[in-house]
């Protein structure tokens, strides 16, 4: 795809995306004032970033991981050798979930449909997800479900999957918010990128 084709399939779900009033997360989102968190990055991206859903920060900006963990996913990025620009950065949840909770199964089957087209349009070469709902949706996506694990043992794992557009290194990683304040994950998470960086042909 051209830059330009890939740019006006992003903006066809941006747009699906706002006015996406099937979704339960969607009449809160209205209600505070808050956006869906679409992505954000380069959509000739080698690496794609998947969190699990917007924070209140990311909500109210429209960015992804504009908050505390996105604090460390810059820093776990400066030390490694991508930039933010370079990278694209998205979750599998596009509205808030009130209070922070964990997306329940129903929300994740029905944005899921979204990230597979967003990763479709950037057709990256790695996929490294970011906890553990991300970690399962792509595995079981890419029929890899075999290959769940608890996420303190898959993390820094990484496997081929063949996709409709090619084969993508997938390669879980903790969430940046368990190394908020917890130096020991931060550590782990900085060693994980490591391995990224060995994967990322420059
Ligand atoms: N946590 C996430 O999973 N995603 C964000 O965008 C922010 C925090």
């Amino acid at each position: 795809m051209m830059q330009d084709q890939k740019q006006r399939a992003m903006q066809a779900i941006h747009k699906e995306l706002v006015a996406f009033h099937v979704s339960p997360l969607y009449e809160e989102r209205i209600q505070s004032g808050m956006q869906p968190v679409i992505g954000e990055g380069s959509l000739q991206a080698r690496v794609v970033f998947i969190g699990e859903a917007p924070g209140k920060k990311e909500a109210l900006s429209g960015r992804p991981f504009c908050g505390a963990s996105g604090k460390v996913l810059d820093q776990l990025l400066e030390e490694s050798d991508l930039a933010r620009e370079d990278v694209y950065i998205t979750n599998i949840v596009k509205d808030r979930p009130p209070n922070n909770r964990d997306p329940k199964p129903e929300e994740i089957t029905l944005y899921g449909p979204f990230l597979d087209r967003q990763l479709f349009i950037i057709q990256p070469q790695i996929i490294a997800t970011l906890g553990r709902f991300s970690m399962e949706y792509i595995l079981r996506r890419y029929g890899l479900e075999d290959q769940l694990r608890s996420i303190s043992e898959a993390h820094g794992v990484a496997h081929t999957a063949i996709t409709d557009f090619g084969p993508v290194c997938i390669l879980p990683l903790y969430h940046p918010a368990v190394a908020v304040y917890n130096r020991k994950r931060f550590d782990e998470l900085l060693t994980d990128m490591q391995l990224l960086n060995s994967f990322y042909s420059h």
